[in-house]
């Protein structure tokens, strides 16, 4: 596949018929652009653990699809509505068990399950009604609210910067635009151009296989460096600032995102080079207070030592550890820049805030 000529389509739609939940195998990318319609609840969770949509709001609109075609199917054969709720219930929690840190597969069924909640009384198929409804204004919202963000985000980056991200907070990332990578975007379309280094981001190379293809889908000028450097780059004043998206961020402004954000982080610190995170609001839980508190999704060793290579490259006996995420110190952390605008240290009081 030529990624210069193709455009991309939507990372997460609902089919015409409302049948079917529409994504980007992003596990096939950058070979083959294959779109999935996935109908059932297992088909989608599959999906959302093995990484065939990823990124926390992508996960969130999937899981609120989802969401909807399981009450859609359950409605079929149930119209008893505490039978239709007890069901409905077991399906979120199912869901929500794909993935345990983006908080926004979890902020997203609690919001569809709440809505069920409220048509209580209504009848089960009003209420599936009102599902389909509030699953689509979710999958709206976060095209506006990544839109949002690409406009705070322009705010702090000039025309020719050479900007460096980590894993993939693009457009494969949501709906569409992203959060880290929307003002990259929403800047080419007006005509700017930026100079962006993406790290390929080891193990499941997220940076190299997805940035770099929305990017070069986009017409950006994109450079690929392996993880370890990054800070040669940085010392060789390639780069202006850091861009990236967060999985949770927790009450005080510590950041849970793809692993290897810290390092990047504590490097960018080290070089007086601005930190970025850039995420909506809905990607803020309040329930963590600090960046601890938040469950670190473990991943098969295999993805570290067998997934990429032609044979396994670890000696058999060697233990491998693979953590899916990090935590960032919100003391490394620049700036904030959500779809309610940029916030800035104290994070506890500027969180709170924001949140109201
Ligand atoms: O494991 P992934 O690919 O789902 O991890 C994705 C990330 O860490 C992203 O940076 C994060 O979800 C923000 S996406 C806007």
């Amino acid at each position: 596949m030529d990624n210069t000529k193709i455009t991309l389509p939507d990372t997460v739609s609902l089919d015409d018929d409302a049948g079917a939940l529409v994504i980007i195998d992003q596990t096939r990318l950058p070979g083959e652009l294959v779109m999935l319609a996935l109908t059932k609840q297992e088909e989608i969770w599959e999906a959302i653990k093995t990484l065939r949509v990823r990124g926390a709001p992508a996960i969130g609109v999937s899981a609120a699809i989802g969401l909807y075609l399981a009450a859609k199917e359950i409605a079929s054969a149930v119209i008893d509505e505490d039978e239709f709720f007890s069901r409905l219930k077991v399906s979120a929690d199912y869901l929500a068990s794909s993935r345990p840190t983006a908080v926004n597969l979890f902020w997203a069924l609690d919001r569809m399950y709440n809505t069920a909640l409220s048509c209580a009384g209504q009848g089960v198929g009003n209420t599936v009604k009102r599902l389909l409804d509030e699953a689509l204004s979710i999958r709206e919202g976060d095209i506006a609210s990544c839109r949002r963000i690409g406009e705070y985000g322009l705010t702090l980056i000039n025309d020719g910067d050479g900007i460096l991200t980590h894993c993939n907070a693009g457009q494969l990332a949501a709906v569409r635009y992203g959060t880290a990578l929307a003002p990259i975007h929403l800047g080419r379309e007006r005509g700017m151009n930026f100079r962006v280094y993406t790290d390929e981001t080891r193990p499941l190379l997220q940076g190299m296989r997805l940035s770099a293809t929305e990017l070069v889908a986009n017409g950006v000028d994109v450079t690929i460096i392996c993880d370890n450097m990054v800070s040669q780059v940085m010392r060789a004043g390639l780069i202006r600032s850091v861009l990236v998206g967060a999985d949770r961020i927790a009450a005080n402004g510590d950041v849970c995102n793809k692993i290897g954000t810290s390092g990047v982080a504590i490097l960018a610190a080290h070089y007086c080079i601005p930190f970025y995170v850039l995420a909506p609001v809905s990607t803020i839980d309040l329930c963590s207070d600090r960046g601890d508190d938040i469950e670190i999704e473990q991943r098969s060793g295999a993805e570290v030592s067998d997934m990429w290579f032609k044979k396994r490259m670890a000696p058999e006996g060697a233990t491998v550890y693979n953590p899916a995420f990090d935590y960032t110190d919100n003391g490394l952390i620049t700036a904030l820049v959500t779809d309610r605008g940029i916030i800035r240290p104290p994070y506890r009081e500027s969180i709170a805030e924001i949140i109201k």
